[in-house]
């Protein structure tokens, strides 16, 4: 009877890319919401409500979870209005990814001062793009001599080149948390980015200390006298300010539609600015820790008649898994998918039959 559950959820196109954790109607495939639902026969019970069950699950205890959730599914099946279920795994092995911040802010606003903190408190590598560049031309590797072929030619470094370099070095300090300082300070940065690093790094958000011009010039001045940078006098403070402004005020603005920027009011003393600071860190490792989970999914089909909702399907399934794996092992989130129609999922008694 096992068998012929497997042959007749594959019969109906499901690609099965595991075996089955049951034998009965769950196929482990790619998560493809909707979908996958397409082209089924409209006959027998007709499913008009997909409710897919998101879950992070900790990597160490994902194989455990997934026999778990299979047989607990069962249950859920008991549910008003449920006919059937499918687990969705992902195909490629789970590997934590890196978690990066970046940090912006006009030269003199503070993040120097705060990127050392939060090294020194949150066990962050701290990057600048600015160094890392600096070193290579002088390492002499083979990329350091291209990026100085290109700057000695009076071209432009490609972006891709030295976000590679920005890219490689985080992925060689081997660190988890890396704040990335002075990055990604134009448009051209951010493209640069996204190609190159695509998701196989985690970007937590921004970190911008915001402080007016007049507060900076007067940083940088007091700095000048002791610094020996030569770039700390009136002149080219101004220069900096208006290229830091024409370039970077975009680059706020895109982070910013996508809620990642954390403002920060850089003109208060450093210990207020810190307490900021690290409530800011204390969000992003929020999101850090929902990304190193190994996500998994379920659809649950159901004919809406009479309908379970699904904030009550993951209230259950979250409280089952709490008080099996315990508190924070697993996260649950549910939503119902919008499906245009109704068509039939998996036969309600055919599951049944092989409880
Ligand atoms: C960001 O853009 C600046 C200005 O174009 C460029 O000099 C720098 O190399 C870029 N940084 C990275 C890491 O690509």
């Amino acid at each position: 009877m096992r068998g012929s559950a497997l042959r007749w959820t594959l019969s109906r196109g499901v690609a099965a890319i595991g075996t089955s954790v049951l034998g009965c109607a769950i196929a482990l495939r790619d998560p493809e919401p909707a979908s996958c639902l397409k082209g089924y026969p409209v006959s027998g019970p007709s499913s008009k409500v997909v409710h897919e069950l998101s879950f992070g699950v900790d990597p160490k205890i994902a194989v455990d979870f997934t026999w778990w959730l299979a047989t607990y599914v069962k249950t859920l099946l008991q549910l008003p209005g449920m006919q059937g279920a499918k687990l969705l795994a992902p195909t490629a092995p789970f590997a934590p990814k890196p978690g990066v911040v970046f940090v912006l802010g006009g030269p003199g606003a503070g993040k120097g001062t705060q990127c050392s903190l939060i090294v020194e408190k949150c066990g962050y590598t701290h990057l600048s793009a600015g160094d890392l560049l600096r070193a290579a031309r002088s390492s002499g590797s083979a990329q350091g001599q291209m990026i100085d072929e290109y700057i000695k030619e009076g071209k432009i470094v490609p972006v891709e080149v030295t976000v590679k370099l920005l890219v490689d070095a985080i992925k060689e300090s081997g660190a988890q948390r890396v704040l990335v300082d002075g990055f990604p300070r134009n448009t051209n940065n951010v493209s640069g980015w996204q190609q190159v690093v695509g998701d196989s790094l985690t970007v937590g958000g921004v970190l911008f200390y915001d402080c007016p011009e007049e507060v900076m010039q007067e940083r940088l001045l007091e700095r000048g006298k002791t610094s020996g940078r030569t770039d700390d006098n009136l002149e080219s403070i101004k220069k900096r300010f208006k290229t830091y402004a024409m370039e970077t005020t975009p680059v706020l603005q895109y982070y910013e539609h996508q809620q990642l920027v954390h403002r920060i009011d850089g003109v208060r003393p450093i210990d207020a600015v810190w307490a900021d600071s690290k409530a800011a860190i204390d969000k992003f490792e929020a999101c850090f820790a929902a990304a190193t989970k190994q996500p998994i999914s379920v659809h649950l089909y159901s004919s809406n008649d009479p309908p379970t909702a699904v904030a009550e399907v993951v209230a259950r399934v979250a409280k089952a898994a709490t008080q099996k794996f315990g508190e924070g092992a697993v996260v649950v989130s549910g939503r119902e998918l919008a499906i245009q129609g109704s068509f039939k999922a998996y036969g309600y008694e055919e599951l049944r039959a092989f409880d």
